[in-house]
Formats: structure tokens, C-alpha cells, sequence
């Protein structure tokens, strides 16, 4: 498992069901390797092996990984088959995958738990929804999704968080940069045991507000979907 403390920000691009063959020729073709930063391209799996990582600071991540070890499961691919490919990060609990596929909290702890046993970080993403930050209940939301979904065996140095409000992503609105703050702050709060997890920032992030999004404090980094499919904009935002 790569070693989180190596870093001090991450950028993760999520190119969601995005991308082919010439795109990913072109992009790392353009890719700025020279970033400090941790820099993970999450592309559809069947192109994590097109990914030109390098040792240093370029990783392939997965959006997604099954509940399941092995087995009669058609369509799945497992944690262990994502380490055999040299995945170290991958996604879980996307409010895409949460809205559209029917991800349970119960099944994200099991992925979670699953990708760790494989030296995968999974990056688990929380969220609210415009009517749950209306009627307040952002804390609510943000506590449930981590209490039932992070299994004991997470820690800071083998999970990481991203919070993604819902209402945010693909967009164009953000929270405010104190907003950002103040709730990743209280999802430190949430247990002690979250105090040093690493939180990105997810929703709309692009090369004109990601600066002060990582000079926040509490952000460690940032989750990027449609602005990391312009490979200017996606260097910008590492650099
Ligand atoms: P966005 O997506 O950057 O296009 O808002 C972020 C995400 O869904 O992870």
C-alpha cells in the first residue's frame, strides 16, 4: 500500500463513463508528470491499463470494485483483480453509484474492507443533497454515511475521504471556502479516531477555484470529474 504521508495533496480524476483509446494516448501525451502532488486517473476499468503511471507520483485508481471476493458474479471485478493491475486507489460510495445503482452503506463498508485486504486505498466518498443541506442536515447525512460505511480495520493511512456534496457536482456551484472548512472540520469531529484523515474536496473543482480550495487547512486535496477530462485545466489544477 503506498504510503499517504508521502504526499501532501492529492488529485484524483474521475473520468466517470468518459474516454477511448485516442483520448487516453492524448492525455498523457499532455499529462504534466513533474507535480509534487499525489495525482491518481481513475478511468473506466477497462482502461487502467492504459494508464502510464509512473513510480513517483502518477497512480491508476478505480471507480468502482465488488462486494465480492470471487465467484459466480457476471459483470464484477474484484479487489485482488485491481491490485493485480497495479490500482492503488479506488473510489466507493460515489452519490452516482449511491443514486443510480443502489449502493448501500452495508456494501460500501464491505468493498472498503475488501480493497484494504489488497493494499488499495479506497477513497470514500460522502456527500448531502441540496434538500438535506436545506433542511440542515448535512452533520446527519455526512455521520451516517461514515458510521455505517468505514469498517474498523480503516485507518488515516489506509483510507482516505472525499467530500463530495451532491448539489455541487457537475454543477458549477461550491460551498464557500469557510463552508469547505468548517465541514470538513466536523467531519474530523465525527469520531475521534478521524482526526488525521486525509479529506478532498469534491464538486466543481477546476483550475479557477482549486488553489483556494487546497489552501484550506482541513483540505488535503481535491476530487476532480469533469474538469479533469481537459487535460489544460487538469494540469493546471496539479500543478
Ligand atoms: P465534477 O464531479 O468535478 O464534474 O463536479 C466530481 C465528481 O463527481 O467526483
Amino acid at each position: 500500500m503506498l504510503n499517504l504521508s508521502n504526499f501532501s495533496s492529492f488529485f484524483v480524476a474521475n473520468w466517470k463513463l468518459n474516454g477511448n483509446m485516442a483520448f487516453i494516448n492524448d492525455y498523457f501525451d499532455a499529462l504534466n508528470t513533474k507535480s509534487q502532488n499525489c495525482v491518481v486517473v481513475c478511468p473506466p476499468s477497462i482502461y487502467i491499463d492504459k494508464i502510464k503511471k509512473n513510480q513517483k507520483n502518477i497512480f491508476a485508481g478505480a471507480q468502482d470494485v465488488s462486494k465480492f471476493i470471487s465467484g459466480a458474479f457476471t459483470g464484477e471485478l474484484s479487489a485482488e483483480m485491481l491490485n493485480d493491475m497495479d490500482v492503488k486507489f479506488c473510489l466507493v460510495g460515489h452519490s452516482e453509484r449511491r443514486q443510480n445503482f443502489n449502493e448501500t452503506n452495508d456494501n460500501i463498508k464491505l468493498k472498503i474492507g475488501n480493497l484494504i485486504n489488497n493494499n488499495i486505498i479506497p477513497i470514500l466518498c460522502i456527500g448531502e443533497s441540496l434538500e438535506e443541506k436545506q433542511n440542515n442536515k448535512t452533520t446527519e447525512v455526512l455521520t451516517k454515511q461514515i458510521k455505517e460505511g468505514i469498517p474498523k480495520i480503516s485507518n488515516n493511512e489506509n483510507t482516505i475521504i472525499a467530500y463530495e456534496p451532491i448539489w455541487a457536482i457537475g454543477t458549477g456551484l461550491t460551498p464557500t471556502i469557510n463552508e469547505i472548512d468548517q465541514i470538513h472540520i466536523k467531519i474530523k469531529k465525527i469520531d475521534d479516531s478521524l482526526n488525521n484523515y486525509k479529506i478532498l474536496y469534491g464538486g466543481s473543482v477546476k483550475s479557477s477555484n482549486s488553489k483556494a480550495i487546497n489552501e484550506i487547512d482541513s483540505v488535503d486535496g481535491c476530487l476532480i470529474g469533469g474538469a479533469s477530462l481537459k487535460i489544460e485545466e487538469f494540469n493546471n489544477i496539479i500543478s
